[in-house]
């Protein structure tokens, strides 16, 4: 049974799912169960740090930024895309990133609460509250 914005990865050929409706099957790719991935949240002991960070903008919007240092952007190593999600889980923003990009996504608008998380090409997903 899948849940509504979980994401599967395969590990044979890479690809990523998001589940946009939850049904009652397993998720199967290259002939092998898909695996869920778990949101890191405390990246503390790492060297490069992964869990999103929140700066208001000056014009109510909201900056999340990927680590309190920047996460490396290179083509060996960058985060993949950054997701915002409404605490009521009916809206999702997406940002994909490129090797080169800043690590971070802005929003134009910020209504409160949600949750922030992003994807490492080697490190994998990480998560966080914005209160
Ligand atoms: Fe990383």
């Amino acid at each position: 049974m899948t849940e509504k914005l979980e994401l599967y990865k395969c590990d044979i050929c890479g690809n990523i799912v998001e589940v946009v409706v939850s049904g009652g099957g397993e998720l199967v790719c290259c002939g092998e169960p898909m695996k869920l991935l778990k949101a890191g949240t405390n990246d503390i002991a790492a060297t490069e740090k992964h869990v999103p960070v929140f700066f208001k903008t000056a014009d109510n919007g909201l900056e999340i930024r990927i680590g309190k240092e920047p996460h490396p952007m290179s083509t060996e190593h960058f985060i993949m895309f950054i997701e915002a999600i409404s605490p009521e889980r009916d809206q999702v923003q997406r940002q994909y990133l490129y090797p080169g990009d800043e690590p971070k996504m802005v929003l134009e608008k910020y209504a409160g609460k949600m949750l922030a998380r992003e994807f490492c090409n080697i490190h994998g997903l990480w998560g966080a509250n914005c209160d």
